[in-house]
């Protein structure tokens, strides 16, 4: 396995892609102390401060189809739920389709960018970044009220090193576990884990919008919610949960 560790770089992400590209094997890990261009999902930054969180990308070659992609998405999710429970103890949920949150605010967010031609997925990079040690203060004002930290949980510091290591076995139970025994055992754990499901949400889509209750993932991954026009399926965009 690649371990590709860097003091600083724009994006985890970018540098994954590149090395992906390249044809380094699955399972290649960039990890780094700080980001200059961290990106979050819808174009969004992503604050990386240095030696303050886990900044980390995988390079997987799942033999999916490139429909599948959130797939990965949902993996990724249930392994980091996985360590952070473990880890810090702290109860975390699963906001779909990729956010970890705890008390409403979110400690985890995942971004999946992958390259496919034809029918068939080239590589997929799974990137997360995770809030360890942030101090509640130090976050930039526009996401103070809704980011948080593992550490403002907790209430101590925790290691990052434990923390990664258990992210990183975690993930690639969960990825054997999804390739060996089927996507459905992956679904149900997420489903344990989910804080969207059973909620009100509004759905910010990426052609529309709307409301309604969510009540289940179907097995690609997509959201379904019910409307007073019938059920509606989502598989990428924003939903917020009504408090
Ligand atoms: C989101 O919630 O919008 C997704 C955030 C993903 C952030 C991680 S940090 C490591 C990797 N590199 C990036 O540039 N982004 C992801």
């Amino acid at each position: 396995q690649e371990i590709h560790y860097f003091d600083e770089v724009d994006s985890t992400n970018n540098a994954a892609k590149k090395l992906a590209a390249n044809g380094c094997p699955e399972g290649t890990i960039v990890v780094a102390e700080s980001q200059v261009g961290g990106r979050g999902r819808l174009a969004r930054g992503w604050f990386s401060p240095p030696g303050k969180g886990i900044w980390l990308s995988v390079v997987l070659r799942p033999p999916f189809s490139p429909m599948d992609a959130a797939k990965c998405t949902l993996m990724a999710a249930v392994g980091v739920t996985r360590a952070i429970n473990s880890v810090t103890g702290i109860g975390c949920g699963i906001k779909w389709p990729n956010d970890i949150l705890w008390q409403g605010r979110k400690v985890v967010g995942i971004l999946t960018e992958m390259s496919a031609e034809m029918d068939a997925i080239n590589f997929v990079v799974i990137g997360m970044g995770i809030n360890v040690n942030v101090n509640q203060e130090d976050f930039p004002s526009e996401i103070a009220s809704v980011a948080t930290s593992l550490s403002v949980a907790a209430g101590c510091e925790i290691s990052r090193i434990k923390l990664l290591t258990a992210m990183l076995s975690e993930l690639e139970a969960v990825y054997m576990l999804a390739k060996n025994s089927g996507f459905a055992l992956v679904l149900e754990e997420w489903k344990k884990n989910s804080i969207t499901l059973g909620q009100q949400v509004d759905v910010y889509g990426i052609d529309r919008n709307f409301s309604g209750q969510a009540f289940d993932i179907d097995a690609d991954g997509a959201l379904l919610i019910k409307t007073f026009q019938g059920v509606e399926r989502v598989l990428a965009g924003d939903v917020s949960i009504r408090p």
